[in-house]
């Protein structure tokens, strides 16, 4: 059990956050100081060296898009983006990703114009009840990434041809975004979306 203390500097980007094991035999560790890059923003932190990243952008720097499922890797909710590639985050340490780019659902709209797999994801009706939305999103912005560099899937059926997201299938779509549940079920209107974007990119 841990009990999560907390003492805010006026400065929001400078809350310190200090996690203290109070499970007798856990050991206990002490802050170290990181810095973050999320959404452009920078953030010095004093966090306990075995927060997560999932548990940092969330409780420590109140983020709460980045949703929190099976919290073992397995629900694909937690997914953000970090130097331009999908990390789960809550298999990842957020000291081990000082000095990175940290992309949240947060950060991806512009101006406050949606991203165009947001507008999708509307669009099409990709959601239900929302909760695995945020990490959708960001899987399938970098499975349009991938697709445009050329990366083949488990799935393709000869990876000596260029990949080609006019003719990428929908297995192909599929398979890319199969570290992504959606309990909700919404998945071919997910594939909707991400050929949506597809096409027009
Ligand atoms: Fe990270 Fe489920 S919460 S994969
Ligand atoms: Fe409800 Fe995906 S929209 S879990």
């Amino acid at each position: 059990m841990f009990d999560l203390l907390q003492t805010y500097n006026p400065i929001y980007s400078r809350r310190k956050f200090v996690l203290r094991s109070n499970h007798s035999g856990s050991g206990s560790s002490d802050p170290v100081n990181t810095t973050l890059r999320v959404n452009g923003r920078t953030h010095e932190l004093s966090i306990d060296s075995r927060l997560t990243l999932l548990d940092t952008l969330r409780d420590v720097l109140g983020l709460t898009g980045t949703k929190k499922g099976c919290d073992q890797g397995a629900c694909g909710a937690c997914t953000v983006i970090v130097d331009s590639q999908r990390v789960l985050s809550c298999l990842t340490l957020a000291a081990a990703n000082e000095g990175r780019d940290v992309v949240t659902i947060e950060g991806l709209s512009t101006n406050g114009e949606l991203h165009p797999m947001q507008a999708a994801f509307l669009h099409c009706d990709g959601f239900q009840c929302g909760y695995c939305t945020p990490g959708q999103i960001l899987s399938a912005v970098c499975t349009v990434q991938e697709v445009h560099a050329g990366v083949p899937s488990h799935v393709t059926r000869d990876v000596r041809q260029t990949v080609d997201s006019a003719t990428l299938t929908d297995e192909e779509i599929r398979e890319r975004m199969s570290g992504n549940l959606c309990r909700c079920g919404a998945y071919p209107n997910i594939v909707a979306a991400v050929r949506q974007v597809l096409s027009a990119s």
